[in-house]
């Protein structure tokens, strides 16, 4: 028996008799995360799902063109382009969406910093953002003496010259912990970076007596490896006005969010400041800061006689996403698989559950009821889309609907192969640290990670490169 197996026993006693599985319990020789696997198609066009009808296809191209445009405070040629700020993170929703290509995630190189002085603006790049770190927006768990957990935007239109006399100042963001990580600073403050949204129409047709089931199978396992969890539904009673039907909400890294146009119109009034038809106020309404734009800034376009009507950006954002092909994994290889054996047999899966299915009849808005490409399909999405306790390591103190501060989405692990950061307020590159993260105090994967420190170096690796083949 060798010295490394000696040790990673010792380590599980351990961490029987106590409720904390650390960092401690790792064996000693250490799997290596190879890095961002790279594709010939990196930075490329976004797929659409296969089988799209000609009329999901035109949708699909005309959200993908305004997912990428800049937006300005003032004077574009179109009346789509306005309404940036005054508080804003961002001016495209590409910019953060785009790793390995359009639709994605944060990037190796951060846009932010080129966004806080574009045309004109003075702003501060605050000390979380650098250029080699990944895109945060910051949430404050408490303002002014009570809870807060809404998004506090980086930047303001300040000094930009399309902003005319608008003066306001930035948050105050310090102090300054270690950029990089995003740990150590003021702890009032929390990130969270952006999710990736290939395949997240397949994702929203998953109809919710499916996510229920997936729920209630295994439970045995599930207790005997302390794995919890639930929907984020709202619970009787519970005054929530952002989702009141009762039924499973199901984006966003707690699962906040009900549908992509519900996302699209939050991101489009949190991340850019545009006002829209579900979020028609403006975050910050002082009066020189509007650009003389009407509220809400972007609205459905009507045409009188016959009565129809031009889509409104957010709803065009969500035929985009919706139509959205999932990420492309690698060809298996021997090490792969085992990799993802070892996923099973450790018990990933009980909370990273590998594939649900999208409904029978699902529509998408085309011609063509029910859509092909939405209904009846695989979803190998690598989470049961419920919330779990993560310990007190990952909790961030904010509470979203029925998701606490330290519960988490069970976050989707289809295209993590190409991720460059990891874990809600990426605070690592590093898929094997990204592993270890999931323990501490409080957290329903204890066990899990117990069982993946007891594996061999050879199952460790092939895990990881399983991971980096999705
Ligand atoms: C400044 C960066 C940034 C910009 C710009 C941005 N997003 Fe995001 N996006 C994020 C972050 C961060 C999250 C995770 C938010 C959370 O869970 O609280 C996210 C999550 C999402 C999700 C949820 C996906 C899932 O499965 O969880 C959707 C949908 C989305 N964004 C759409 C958009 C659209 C549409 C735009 C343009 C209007 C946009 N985003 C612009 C940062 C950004
Ligand atoms: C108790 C449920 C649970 C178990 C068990 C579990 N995970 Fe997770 N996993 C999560 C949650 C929740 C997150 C998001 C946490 C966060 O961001 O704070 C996550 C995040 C991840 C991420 C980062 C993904 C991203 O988008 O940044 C990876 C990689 C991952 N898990 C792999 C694994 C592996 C490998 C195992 C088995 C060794 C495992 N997980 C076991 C719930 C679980």
């Amino acid at each position: 028996m060798s010295k490394q197996h000696a040790v990673s026993t010792t380590a599980i006693i351990a961490c029987a008799v106590s409720a904390f599985c650390g960092s401690a319990s790792r064996t000693l020789a250490q799997p290596i995360d190879p890095g961002v696997r790279q594709v010939a198609t990196d930075g490329g066009s976004p797929q659409p799902l296969p089988g799209l009808t000609a009329d999901e296809l035109a949708f699909f191209q005309d959200g993908l063109s305004r997912f990428m445009t800049v937006e300005v405070v003032s004077g574009a040629s179109s009346n789509e382009g306005n309404g940036l700020g005054p508080r804003f993170n961002s001016n495209q929703c590409s910019s953060c969406h785009i790793q390995p290509y359009v639709g994605g995630s944060s990037p190796a190189v951060n846009p932010l910093i080129a966004v806080a002085t574009a045309d004109g603006a003075t702003n501060t790049i605050p000390w979380f953002i650098t250029s080699n770190g990944p895109i945060r927006e910051a949430r404050f768990v408490r303002s002014n003496g009570v809870a807060d957990g809404s998004v506090h935007a980086l930047f303001v239109i300040t000094g930009r010259a399309d902003a005319g006399s608008c003066d306001i100042s930035q948050p105050d963001f310090l102090p300054a912990g270690d950029a990089v990580t995003g740990q150590g600073g003021n702890s009032n403050v929390v990130f969270r970076i952006p999710t990736p949204l290939y395949g997240a129409g397949l994702i929203e047709a998953i109809p919710d007596s499916a996510i229920l089931a997936d729920m209630n199978a295994n439970a045995s396992a599930k207790t005997r490896a302390g794995v919890r969890g639930h929907a984020n539904s709202v619970q009787g009673g519970t005054v929530n006005l952002s989702a009141n039907d009762g039924t499973i909400t199901r984006f966003g890294w707690k699962a906040q969010n009900k549908s992509l146009l519900m996302f699209a119109g939050e991101a489009y009034n949190v991340e850019m400041g545009i006002s829209n038809q579900l979020f028609p106020q403006e975050r910050d309404e002082t009066p020189n800061c509007q650009g003389g734009n009407a509220t809400p800034n972007d609205t459905s376009n009507f045409s009188a006689s016959p009565a129809t009507a031009v889509l409104s950006d957010i709803e065009a954002f969500a035929n985009f996403i919706r139509l959205l092909a999932p990420p492309a994994p690698a060809p298996a290889t021997a090490s792969t698989q085992n990799g993802e054996a070892q996923f099973k047999n450790i018990g990933c899966s009980l909370c990273h559950t590998p594939t649900l299915m999208t409904g029978a009849a699902v529509a998408s808005g085309s011609a063509t009821v029910p859509s092909v490409a939405l209904s009846n399909q695989r979803v190998d999405l690598y989470s049961d889309l419920l919330v779990h306790h993560m310990g007190t390591g990952l909790a961030d103190g904010i509470t979203q609907g029925s998701a606490g501060p330290d519960e988490f989405r069970t976050a989707p692990l289809w295209g993590v192969g190409q991720r460059v950061y990891f874990l809600h307020d990426g605070r690592t590159s590093d898929l094997v640290q990204a592993i270890e993260d999931h323990a501490s105090q409080g957290s329903e994967a204890n066990q899990v990670i117990q069982s993946f420190n007891a594996l061999s170096a050879r199952d460790q690796q092939d895990l990881i490169n399983f991971l980096r083949s999705l």
